[in-house]
């Protein structure tokens, strides 16, 4: 392999920070105090109040790799290009340059030999066409062709491919992206880069954000102009290697590797697309579990979502013969891979090892549970085809695959209505698809509404009332907060008495009607330790950040945004004290007024 991961990531961050920018460290999978997603998506994601003209504290050319995770495609996942779990390369200007430089660097990373070295007559770009919103970008086309791309290499193209924004409202603009030549015949004489015939395949993705999308449609200019720029890297490193598919790339070699030792099986035609749904699932799997925030798997949100991957990697690993606890296994392999990189896996090795265990062992339960009841409900159905609802029901309420419905069903002489099935589950799909798009308006990431900055200013009192009345082994293990109410996981060994509950929700209270005045300062990260402030610390030394202090009740890291006044903030009532994962409780809140 020519272009190695490794390779591809250290040359890009030390590029960028040769020129200026300053190296950030990826922000956790898991979106703090934002309900508007499950997971961070893109590299935008965790900087919007930035690109929205709140001050970076390290200034306003940044640089970084981003972890992401996308779920939305885990069916196809398995083919040469899905994945569910990817690092996103990408450099940042916040109100600082803009097209020209954004445009010039890209070209020079590319083409310089101290860099990628890629032959310029295989690199083609697109730039938006330009619409009653914005602009044809002959801008961003001069400088191409400055550059030396050839006019017959530069495609305009709409909105539909040239405009980048993360959902339907927030900072967004026009794209130029960059694709490289495959070397394929074009497929006819309209063939270019928005064509999926495989001549072009994108690298790189440079948004030029001066927009602000609103629910009601239209683009309010930014207060500043920025470029968020995107290059997926198990992506590229794909493409530049010439590769057929992203599981051929590097960082799977040992995953698969193992996979076909556990399971005695090679790496071929027929095993291919189980081996790759393991090699991607059990890596977001580690990620997720090893994140300094953290997910353990459950039936909601993103611990849901997380038991799904682990237990369709356990059911393919069945399906290849693998024994128990292989996928623990496969997990070690990538703490390894990742040992230089991201070091939260290493140092959460334990816990990622001992939930994948626990899961999987879990799983064999529901697989038994679930063939129970399948023998149950076959004796109650006339003829011989059991019924979609019927395989519904026992994927949704028993969790149990419905492979293994028709596996079952044919050792019985009986077949499934597979398209019964499939009406069912779309219904079902439809459903939390709705669920999920609910969940991307009006997030913190888009301002954040009144309700949830002020129950995000709740969640700080309720922590520091949680330690006052049971200690200061109680340590955030995850919150997020909707319009309605907030959620607060903690480290705690029990569930807590009644009159702890009361205590706890007094003590909020009594800080509310303290009305006590809330600032902020920016520190160094080592400064805001000293001076008592609680809050995830991680990996970020000298690092400048916010510490929110409440009165004398309450100091925190944190990046905002707060109420003025704890006096704003309504009645505070605990609604819901429950176990959320071994050692970690969860309380429900909401504010009345
Ligand atoms: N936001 C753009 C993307 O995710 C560029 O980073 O593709």
């Amino acid at each position: 392999m020519k272009i190695t991961s490794n390779f591809l990531r250290e040359k890009f961050l030390k590029f960028f920070a040769d020129r200026g920018h300053a190296v950030i460290q990826s922000a956790s999978l898991i979106p703090e105090n934002d309900p508007s997603v499950l997971f961070t998506t893109a590299g935008m994601h965790p900087l919007i109040p930035y690109l929205l003209g709140q001050k970076h504290p390290k200034g306003t050319r940044l640089t970084d790799v981003q972890k992401c995770v996308r779920t939305g495609d885990i069916e196809e996942v398995g083919d040469d290009s899905h994945l569910t779990f990817f690092e996103m390369l990408g450099n940042w200007s916040l109100g600082d340059y803009f097209n020209h430089e954004s445009i010039k660097w890209s070209y020079e990373f590319l083409t310089s030999p101290e860099y990628l070295g890629l032959d310029v007559n295989r690199i083609s770009v697109t730039v938006f066409a330009g619409d009653e919103d914005a602009p044809r970008d002959e801008d961003s086309a001069n400088v191409w062709k400055a550059c030396g791309i050839p006019a017959e290499r530069i495609f305009y193209l709409p909105k539909k491919n040239n405009w980048w924004i993360a959902g339907t409202t927030g900072p967004c603009g026009p794209d130029t992206e960059i694709f490289w030549d495959t070397g394929k015949p074009a497929c006819g004489p309209n063939c270019d880069p928005s064509c999926d015939c495989g001549k072009y395949l994108e690298i790189w993705n440079n948004v030029f954000m001066q927009f602000n999308r609103q629910a009601d449609g239209t683009y309010l200019p930014l207060a500043q102009k920025n470029v968020d720029t995107g290059m997926g890297l198990e992506r590229t490193v794909c493409v530049l290697n010439g590769l057929k598919s992203v599981y051929d790339i590097d960082l799977f070699a040992g995953a698969l590797a193992k996979i076909q030792e556990l399971s005695g099986k090679t790496y071929d035609e027929t095993t291919k697309k189980a081996m790759r749904v393991i090699a991607d699932h059990v890596r977001t799997a580690t990620f997720l579990l090893g994140d300094p925030v953290g997910v353990v798997p459950s039936n909601v949100d993103q611990g849901y979502v997380l038991r799904r991957l682990i237990r369709r990697a356990v059911r393919m690993a069945n399906s290849l013969g693998m024994p128990k606890g292989s996928i623990a296994e496969i997990a070690k392999v990538y703490i390894e891979v990742y040992r230089d990189v991201y070091t939260e896996l290493t140092e959460n090795a334990t816990k990622i090892i001992d939930e994948l265990n626990k899961e999987e062992e879990k799983f064999s339960k529901t697989l038994v549970a679930g063939e129970k009841e399948f023998f149950k409900v076959i004796s109650h159905i006339p003829g011989n085809v059991v019924p979609g609802g019927t395989a519904f029901k026992l994927y949704d309420t028993f969790g149990f695959p419905v492979e293994m419905t028709v596996e079952l069903a044919a050792e019985q002489g009986y077949t499934v209505d597979l398209d019964g099935f499939k009406k069912k589950f779309a219904e079902h799909q439809a459903k939390s698809q709705a669920g999920s798009e609910q969940r991307f308006k009006g997030g913190m990431a888009e301002g954040g509404g009144i309700e949830t900055t002020h129950l995000h200013t709740a969640t700080h009192l309720l922590q520091a009332a949680l330690r006052r009345v049971l200690g200061d082994e109680v340590k955030q293990k995850g919150s997020n907060i909707t319009p309605e109410r907030l959620r607060f996981d903690f480290s705690f060994g029990r569930p807590m008495t009644k009159d702890e509950i009361a205590e706890v929700e007094r003590l909020v209270n009594e800080a509310i009607q303290a009305k006590l005045p809330i600032t902020c300062v920016e520190l160094p990260i080592e400064e805001a330790r000293k001076t008592g402030a609680i809050g995830l610390f991680g990996d970020r030394y000298g690092e400048v950040v916010k510490v929110y202090s409440m009165g004398d009740f309450s100091k925190e890291i944190c990046g905002g945004p707060h109420a003025e006044n704890t006096g704003d903030l309504g009645t505070f009532v605990i609604t819901k004290e429950q176990s959320s994962s071994s050692g970690v409780r969860r309380i429900k809140a909401e504010l009345r007024k």
